[in-house]
């Protein structure tokens, strides 16, 4: 079944879990379109499991597009999200328009994300105009980073819990479909879900969300040591595939790789002539 923006929100209203994951390239974007998964955000998270940086503040439009062209060919079910980058729609509701149609025209994305309450509302709203569905990313916001000083939980207190309700609120009035809590407290995004028609995808949120979002080298252990409390390990890719690049150096060196069955044939009367 094609997810839409129209499935997701019958998954809410029916109470079954939406399921999304990132990827960033096409071999794993077909493996889960291939497994079932409803959605699969193209997050700019590229910037730190891909490309090594510390934060997703350096990636660009350049970048997203890319990654979002790799991932909508591997997929023919699953709806495409795309992340618009830091200063991609900050800047001016003319540039949020212009960016979030290049991530839809140019990398073939069935809808946008971007981070922020009240401030981005304008965007928002301009962007759902130009008929381009926007998934709205409230609580800890990478991009913020700096003006947080640090990944937190957010909305511990009455103030910050209160403020973003009514940025979920808010965003939702602007036109947004679906939004992202990222790390915030359980039972705040739950009361969150519980207001709000459209549906939340909860990131490090609890499972009062309408459904779940991770990032896919978090949850297979294939990013480094780091492990935040709220990924799950779904498996340990990571070691897997650690032992697979040792086993292979092994095998080179001690000329066991590659074996017969790895190899073309020549007729030995060919060979004869050549020598
Ligand atoms: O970029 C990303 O991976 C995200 C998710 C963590 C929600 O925005
Ligand atoms: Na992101």
């Amino acid at each position: 079944m094609k997810n839409t923006v129209a499935t997701l929100q019958e998954q809410k209203n029916n109470k079954q879990k939406i399921t999304m994951l990132t990827a960033y390239d096409y071999s794993t974007a077909k493996l889960m379109d291939q497994s079932g998964i409803n959605c699969i955000l193209v997050g700019d998270s590229l910037g730190m499991v891909m490309l090594g940086y510390p934060d997703t503040l350096s990636v660009t439009m350049e970048d997203m597009i890319h990654h979002t062209k790799a991932v909508t060919r591997g997929c023919t079910e699953t709806f495409v999200v795309a992340d618009m980058p830091f200063m991609s729609y900050q800047t001016s509701v003319y540039d949020a328009v212009v960016n979030a149609g290049k991530l839809v025209k140019e990398g073939g994305a069935q809808c946008v994300k971007l981070e922020g309450g009240l401030e981005v509302c304008p965007q928002i709203e301009a962007i759902v105009k130009a008929s381009i569905p926007v998934m709205a990313h409230l609580g800890l916001t990478p991009q913020s980073v700096n003006a947080f000083g640090g990944f937190k939980v957010q909305g511990k207190d009455e103030e910050a819990a209160r403020r973003i309700l009514q940025e979920a609120l808010a965003v939702q009035e602007a036109g947004a479909f679906a939004v992202v809590l990222e790390c915030v407290p359980a039972k705040l995004a739950a009361l969150i879900s519980a207001k709000l028609e459209i549906p939340t995808i909860g990131i490090g949120a609890g499972n009062g969300c309408d459904g779940q979002v991770l990032v896919y080298q978090d949850m297979l252990s294939m990013y480094g040591g780091f492990k935040p409390k709220f990924v799950k390990q779904y498996a340990n890719l990571g070691e897997q595939m650690k032992e697979a690049f040792s086993e292979y150096i092994r095998e080179t060196q001690d000329g066991s790789f590659p074996a017969e069955e790895h190899t073309f044939k020549i007729s030995d009367d060919i060979l004869d002539k050549l020598y």
